[in-house]
């Protein structure tokens, strides 16, 4: 197994930002990934504020707004009242920033939670996740790659736009979440042809559209579950060079039936070569986790760490513990 490298001792290395910048991009990075004001860098920016020489336009304000013991202005309170007496919506836009400058915009649940699955809200690991296959785009471009429980589509839509692969197939098996995600997979410009709008995705049929010009890649969307799929219906895919998912290691049986389809793909393959798979998983409980290995040990799958991402692309939490294994199916 590799030792994963630090994040931070890999950060030094590279040319320095000014702390401002970096504060103003990671404050624009999470008010566009619809971060809650708590969780924005605050206490960082009143450092900067603190140890700047020139006063600043906003310090300024603020200096002069506490030596006068002002009130806070009437209008912001006003605005505030307004947001508190909104009624709760249910969906949000979120919009994540890929480095080309592109952003990836998707219609999210406000809910961790919703419609009895996970499926509807990006997770830590599926943004690790794209973080890494961006720095290593060589593992998927001109080739095939199957994701499994895409859920709102973030890794799966950012390889299409930046690692340049021959055809992706997004999966998952919850109907909630097909439909969001090929709203989110047409919302971003990876559109779907027309005979299939406006009936979403039905069961077991499969939508492939190409990108105008053929600039991207062919694109899937597929009813996969992986405690019903058989072999047979994997066949009718694109057999994947390449198999991913974030965030599908957290139930114990869950896990069984993804090392089930894992199996699966790993003799279906035309070619006879077995695909490469990546899995990032949040380690939030290491019994499951490590269960997990135990289980890929019993049916001779191996598996390594593989290091991880360089830099930071998204705002997420930093603390999470998230690894990325390579599978040797
Ligand atoms: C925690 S979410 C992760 C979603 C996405 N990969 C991410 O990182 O944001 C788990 C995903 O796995 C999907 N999933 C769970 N059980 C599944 C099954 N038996 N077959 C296919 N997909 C499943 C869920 O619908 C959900 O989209």
């Amino acid at each position: 197994m590799e030792e994963q490298e630090p994040r931070q001792e890999r950060a030094a290395c590279e040319p320095k930002e000014a702390p401002e910048e970096s504060v103003a991009l990671r404050f624009q990075r999470g008010f566009l990934a619809g971060k809650r004001l708590r969780d924005l860098p605050w206490e960082d920016l009143e450092q900067i504020l603190k140890n700047s020489e020139d006063s600043s336009p906003l310090l300024t304000v603020l200096q002069k707004h506490e030596s006068m013991g002002a009130e806070p202005l009437e209008q912001l309170y006003e605005a505030i009242g307004d947001v508190l007496n909104t009624e709760e919506t249910t969906q949000c836009y979120k919009s994540y920033l890929l480095p080309s400058g592109d952003a990836i915009t998707l219609c999210e649940s406000v809910a961790i939670i919703s419609r009895g699955t996970t499926g509807l809200v990006t997770w830590d690991a599926g943004l690790y996740l794209a973080e890494w296959a961006l720095e290593n785009s060589a593992v998927f471009c001109n080739r095939s790659v199957l994701e499994l429980g895409s859920g709102t589509g973030l890794t799966g839509i950012a390889i299409s736009k930046a690692c340049r692969p021959r055809t992706y197939t997004f999966s998952d098996h919850h109907e909630c979440v097909l439909q969001q995600l090929s709203e989110n997979i047409r919302l971003n410009g990876l559109f779907l042809p027309p005979e299939t709008r406006g009936h979403g995705v039905a069961k077991q049929e499969i939508c492939e559209a190409e990108l105008p010009g053929s600039q991207g890649p062919e694109i899937t969307i597929a009813e996969l579950d992986w405690n019903l799929v058989t072999k047979d219906r994997l066949a009718e895919l694109q057999s994947p060079d390449v198999v991913i998912a974030a965030d599908v290691v957290y139930d114990p049986e869950l896990t069984q039936s993804l090392i089930g389809i894992l199996q699966k793909l790993s003799s279906c393959n035309g070619d006879g070569e077995a695909p490469e798979v990546y899995i990032a998983c949040t380690i939030r409980n290491p019994d499951t986790y490590c269960r997990f290995q135990t289980e890929l040990g019993k049916v001779g799958i191996r598996w390594q760490v593989v290091p991880s991402p360089q830099k930071k692309l998204f705002s997420y939490d930093q603390h999470a513990n998230i690894t990325i294994l390579r599978l040797h199916v």
